[in-house]
């Protein structure tokens, strides 16, 4: 039996906060059903004080998802943590993320308070909180550069005032997978009733470490991955959902696992993708236009004679219908015969040397030979 990492999607509030991806309250709850039906185990639906349109989506989607818990995020500030209380008033499991700036960075230039002071904060906050709702996560904004004995302080007191989740973000994206697993290594040895909270992970990909950084967490006692959709969040994003639960679920050694669906994945890629406006990138790993498609001649003779050669993914287990073959001027024989086949032409030996070569000509002005110049170029040669 492997243990379960719970996953918290932050695409409607992490996610929604790039410029140019903000929904109105129905396309936010078209994505907070489909994250429902995909598995996720906490949906962070919003910052509900942040303006009346987000104060009523949180509330929507509190009255309306009832399998997944319905999470909305707060400043260590009064009036923030109750007005989320009163947006999730009507959810089946509520949750509020409440939360504080942990680094010298943070409370010196940004809050401008002092180390203690930040401390009375939080857990000020996190009791509050504890008079709406039972279940309330702590957030120590920017925990990356955060230093490791005063955040233990932080963590102690937060649990001791009640919340059940501690949150460590890497805020900034600055942790390297030693780094970042350390920390949650230190905060579980060093933190006096560490057990009785679940450890997140919530990390920033500025250095392209999101990931990594969230399964390092994993292996030194995170339980639960804060992650987006298609990785969108702001700057270069956060942790991509698709990418840690595809990692847990190929690497069973590592016995970790999730309760997402995974034949779900590519559906709801392309839905917050045309939802939130942010194409994805062709090379995406998971969800990318690329990602099952093999266009060399050395990789394609390869996954014709077995997939297994150059993917380590079924393309089904996450929802894609087929791997491709694509036709470019660096494909070979293998290749053109197989998709010669596909349309349904047979060629023996030599005619197929003869398409080959006429075919490489064509591909030298085309970036990729499709369907209907395979078909031309068969006219012109006079294959059946
Ligand atoms: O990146 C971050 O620190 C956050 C917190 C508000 C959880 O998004
Ligand atoms: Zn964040």
């Amino acid at each position: 039996m492997n243990d379960k990492v719970f996953i918290f999607d932050t695409t409607l509030r992490d996610g929604e906060q790039v410029p140019g991806c903000r929904l109105n309250t129905e396309e936010k709850l078209v994505i907070a059903r489909a994250l429902e039906n995909l598995g996720v185990d906490i949906i962070e639906a919003g910052f509900p004080i942040s303006s009346p349109g987000d104060f009523e989506a949180v509330n929507r989607i509190a009255r309306e998802i009832r399998n997944s818990t319905v999470c909305g995020l707060t400043r260590a500030v009064k009036k923030d943590i109750e007005v989320a209380a009163e947006a999730l008033k009507p959810a089946a499991k509520p949750r509020i993320h409440t939360g504080i700036g942990t680094s010298d960075q943070h409370i010196f230039t940004k809050l401008r308070l002092d180390r203690d002071q930040v401390i009375e904060r939080g857990v000020a906050a996190v009791k509050l909180a504890k008079t709406f709702v039972e279940d309330v996560e702590f957030y120590a904004e920017d925990a990356g550069r955060t230093d490791n004995v005063y955040l233990a302080r932080v963590i102690e007191a937060v649990i001791a005032a009640g919340a059940t989740v501690v949150n460590i973000p890497d805020t900034t994206g600055y942790c390297i997978p030693e780094e970042y697993g350390a920390k949650i290594k230190f905060l579980k040895e060093n933190v006096k009733n560490i057990d009785k909270a679940i450890i997140s992970t919530h990390c920033h990909n500025d250095l392209g470490m999101a990931t990594a950084n969230s399964l390092s967490g994993v292996s030194n006692g995170a339980r639960q991955i804060e992650c987006t959709v298609n990785g969108i969040g702001e700057r270069a994003g956060n942790t991509s959902m698709e990418e840690v639960v595809m990692a847990m679920r190929k690497h069973n050694m590592l016995n970790f696992d999730t309760a997402i669906h995974t034949q779900k994945i590519y559906e709801i890629s392309r839905l917050v993708s045309e939802t939130m406006n942010m194409p994805v990138q062709p090379n995406k790993a998971i969800v990318g236009d690329n990602a099952f498609s093999h266009s060399s001649g050395i990789h394609q003779d390869g996954v014709i004679k077995s997939r297994d050669n150059y993917e380590i993914i079924d393309p089904a287990e996450v929802g894609v219908s087929e791997s491709s073959i694509v036709l470019t001027a660096r494909s070979g024989r293998a290749a053109l015969f197989y998709r010669i086949q596909k349309l349904g032409h047979t060629l023996d030996h030599d005619a197929l040397e003869v398409a080959y070569q006429a075919f490489l000509k064509k591909a030298d002005t085309l970036q990729t030979v499709e369907d209907e110049h395979l078909e031309e170029l068969l006219q012109v040669l006079k294959v059946a």
